[in-house]
């Protein structure tokens, strides 16, 4: 199947099934970047469900990148606790102080987010997609799964990154790739689960190499530790 047809089938799935969170805008209306900055901040070894209330408490607290900035580092440590790994707390204070410095907005490419700090590869892109609607691959292990059962990849994780990349890259789509990128991510994490995917609902099927072989859960292939 061509990828032009491949993101438009998932786009098509994501209009119909995309999860209502709290940090997304609304269908056909653009993200809010500090939003996205925070959520993919907090959602980093923290699940969706976990990082609910937070995010709602830091935003009500702290509604703007710029009141953020200007909070004493300790009250921000103090909201954050439960959330664990409190690096990425500090890193969010030195962050939303570097935006603020700029005049309070983040830089809309991936090459300008990355100087921030706090924001690796996985959240420079995902920024750029979600919140600027720019074409990114957004790589975590929700769409290394998904490129590696698709294709059935059989080079081993964590050898098989670059491949995983190269063939994420090629599936992302000029047109709403911001929209795509959470496709991606919706997908893997509600059909094609680590364990029992659910294959017969997944728009990607009649796609998937894995799916036709009937061995998805064997993907992806990882070194023995
Ligand atoms: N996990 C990490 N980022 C996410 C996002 N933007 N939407 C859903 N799940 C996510």
């Amino acid at each position: 199947m061509p990828k032009e047809s491949m993101a438009e089938q998932l786009l098509a799935w994501y209009d119909r099934h995309r999860r209502v969170l709290p940090w997304r805008a609304k269908a056909g209306e653009t993200a809010d970047p500090y939003r996205v900055w925070l959520s993919e901040i907090m959602l980093q070894q923290t699940t969706v469900a976990a990082v609910g209330p937070y995010f709602a408490s830091f935003l009500a607290r702290w509604p703007s990148v710029e009141a953020l900035a200007a909070a004493p580092l300790d009250d921000v440590l103090t909201a954050w606790a439960g959330l664990g790994y409190y690096a990425r707390a500090r890193n969010l204070h030195k962050c939303a102080q570097a935006v603020a410095a700029r005049g309070g907005d983040f830089p809309s490419d991936e090459a300008g987010l990355l100087e921030l700090p706090g924001i690796g590869a996985y959240t420079a892109a995902a920024i750029a997609a979600i919140a600027f609607d720019q074409r990114a691959a957004v790589m975590d292990g929700n769409v290394e799964r998904v490129v590696a059962r698709l294709y059935r990849v059989q080079s081993a994780l964590p050898a098989a990154k670059p491949e995983l990349r190269a063939l994420a890259d090629s599936l992302t789509p000029d047109q709403r790739p911001g929209d795509y990128a959470q496709a991606v991510m919706d997908l893997g994490a509600t059909i094609c689960t680590p364990r029992k995917p659910r294959c017969a609902l997944c728009p990607w099927r009649e796609a998937c190499a894995a799916f036709k072989a009937g061995d998805a859960e064997d993907y992806p292939r990882k070194t023995p530790k």
